[in-house]
């Protein structure tokens, strides 16, 4: 998450302190609050089934930022976690864009303190640096390409092959990546806390329980999960996987969120969550269900959390945003 404290949380303002009226439906006040403010929801498909029902648009990081980058609404709503949030923003200086829960962070952005990824690149300075889009805006205005998980490969076989390239901080995707170019770009020691739960045994055993069932999962799981498995991609990747293969039944290896849209659009199809190492819902982003419904409508009624951000470090940041957008259209993502 960004290091700027941003004093403007709704526990700071004491909205929190106020009860939302039990009685209210939630989602005829959100649906009214949009008109009134000219609103956008967007979500995540790692957020609750309520949210992602209230949602304008739900999609993956990029399908997210385009959606952010090409909306006419006054303000965005962002449901989903700060770093998605902080890229609408950089995207849309002049538009309000709140967060239901401004610590909604992510374990895989913090991976990367600014000070600490600076060093490194200065040790580095031949390299161009690409970054996935899951880190803050001061990593972002030190790369040179932003990339999300569903444009990642394009993105680093458009930087010529004698280019040497430093990739962060996802060590897990930089080497699938690695792997699927043949590159061998120096990897930053970050992870997702979440993929990085999912147990090999205890998915070799459900494959054994289900051997009709493809595994499908996210990059962002370790090379021995990955190995396992019959398709990978980003979440939007995934959900149409599952909507076009002909399999009636999937092993889905990231966070549950997914399975909600997965159920909906094959309602004859059967979802099973890969499990974690232990008996905890650590397949469960804690970062992503910090936001809740009621929080939603109450960022939504005071119009915040906001993301604010100096002009400066915006400009600096769009700028391999502006790349990875450009590269992706160019490729129809
Ligand atoms: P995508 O939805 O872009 O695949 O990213 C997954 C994720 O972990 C978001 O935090
Ligand atoms: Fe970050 Fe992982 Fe949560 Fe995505 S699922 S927001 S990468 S901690």
């Amino acid at each position: 998450m960004s290091d700027i404290h941003i004093p403007n949380t709704l526990e700071e303002k004491g909205y929190l302190d106020i009860p939302v009226d039990p009685t209210l439906d939630l989602f005829a006040e959100i649906e009214k609050l949009k008109k009134e403010k000219n609103a956008i929801v967007l979500a995540h498909y790692y957020q609750e089934p309520d949210i992602q029902d209230v949602a304008d648009y739900i999609g993956d990081s990029l399908g997210l930022a385009q959606k952010a980058q090409s909306t006419e609404a006054d303000m965005i709503v962002f449901a989903g976690v700060h770093f998605m949030a902080e890229t609408a923003k950089i995207l849309n200086p002049s538009k309000k864009v709140v967060l239901p829960d401004l610590k909604a962070g992510c374990s895989l952005s913090d991976s990367a303190p600014p000070a600490l990824f600076k060093a490194f690149k200065d040790k580095h300075p031949d390299h161009v640096v690409v970054t996935y889009i899951n880190c803050s805006a001061e990593i972002k205005a030190l790369s040179d390409y932003i990339c999300t998980s569903s444009n990642a490969q394009k993105i680093v076989e458009s930087i010529p092959e004698e280019t040497p390239i430093i990739f962060a901080p996802d060590k897990n995707l930089g080497a699938y990546l690695n792997k699927k170019t043949g590159r061998n770009m120096l990897l930053w020691n970050g992870a997702c806390m979440v993929h990085e739960i999912f147990s090999v045994e205890k998915l070799k055993q459900l494959k054994l329980r289900h051997p009709e069932a493809k595994v499908i999962a996210h990059p962002e799981c370790e090379e021995p999960v990955l190995a396992l498995a019959d398709f990978i991609g980003s979440t939007t990747g995934l959900l149409k996987f599952t909507q076009t293969d002909s399999a009636e039944s999937f092993i889905v290896v990231t966070e549950t969120g997914i399975l909600h849209q997965m159920e909906k659009a094959s309602p004859h199809k059967t979802f099973i969550p890969a499990p974690p190492d232990n008996a905890c819902a650590c397949n469960e982003c804690p970062y992503m269900k910090l936001n809740t419904l009621e929080k939603l409508y109450l960022c939504m009624k005071y119009g915040q959390p906001e993301i604010i951000m100096p002009e400066s470090l915006r400009l600096r940041a769009k700028l391999p945003i502006d790349r990875m957008l450009e590269i992706s259209a160019r490729y129809g993502l």
